[in-house]
């Protein structure tokens, strides 16, 4: 077949290699819900790659599925239509359990509102995924990650007794400590004031350069998505650009 387009470059040889795979890889993606008037389309038909390393910004109006689209990626909800492979793994055809063991190995979430649990300390918050997980030893990665958002001397303090710049800092630690492959995080400035949202972006781009994390970011910050490598845009559900700078 003379002009059958030529095959990419073999990376390897011998049996199917899981690093070979894309970061992400999204097909015919949609999400629907019944409602008491009916049925509500909340996505429909998204696909796209993501490739390993990349840096990608999700933005579109309010309302526009972003939030939902992250949470299918991150296999914290189950899409209606289509599939979801997480680092090789279709995390769109697991049950429950399947996907938290996907989950724990491969993903980091940062929310909007923090999501820090009260009643455990920083530092246990940032055990948590580790002990979930089941590695041996939870509490000096935890130290470590803590120390490195700038917490080390507040290791012992509740959610409560923390700023929600410092909260913020603590959900990255605890994002980052299991050393996701993917990281998603859905407006996570979204509850501070400028500045603070400034530090807590500018961290989160350093430990994500340190780490060499995945990164999809959900923003409504033009600046921040312009500081992403590329952007997907939303409409009404719909994956209607896609660029790359
Ligand atoms: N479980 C649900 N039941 C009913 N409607 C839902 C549900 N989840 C989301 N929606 C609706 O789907 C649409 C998309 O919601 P989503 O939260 O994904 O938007 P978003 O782009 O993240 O918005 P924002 O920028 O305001 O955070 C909205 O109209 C929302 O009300
Ligand atoms: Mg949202």
């Amino acid at each position: 077949m003379a002009d059958a387009p030529a095959p990419r470059a073999a990376v390897s040889h011998g049996p199917p290699n899981p690093s070979a795979a894309p970061a992400l890889h999204v097909a015919g993606l949609g999400k629907r819900v019944t409602l008491p008037s009916g049925e509500l389309t909340i996505l429909e038909g998204v696909g796209f790659e993501i490739a390993r390393g990349d840096v990608v910004a999700i933005v579109g109006a309010s309302g526009s599925g972003k939030s939902t689209l992250l949470s299918l990626l991150a296999g914290l909800d189950t899409p209606s239509d289509g599939n979801v492979t997480l680092d090789g793994a279709t995390i769109s055809t697991l049950d429950e359990d399947g996907r938290a063991k996907v989950r724990g190995d491969k993903v980091g979430f940062v929310f909007q509102n923090f999501q820090l649990l009260p009643s455990l300390t920083a530092l246990e918050n940032v055990m948590l995924p580790l002990e979930l997980r089941g590695d041996d030893d939870a509490q000096s990665p935890a130290r470590e990650m803590l120390r490195k958002v700038g917490l080390g001397e507040r290791l012992d303090h509740y959610p409560k007794q923390l700023s929600g710049g410092e909260q913020q800092r603590v959900a990255l630690a605890r994002a980052f400590v299991t050393r996701p492959s993917l990281l998603f995080a859905d407006e996570p400035t979204g509850n501070l004031d400028t500045n603070t949202g400034q530090a807590i972006i500018e961290l989160l781009f350093a430990m994500n350069g340190e780490a060499g994390t995945t990164l999809v970011l959900v923003t409504h910050d033009d600046h921040l998505a312009a500081r992403c490598h590329r952007t997907l845009r939303l409409d009404s559900g719909r994956l209607v650009s896609d660029e790359t700078r």
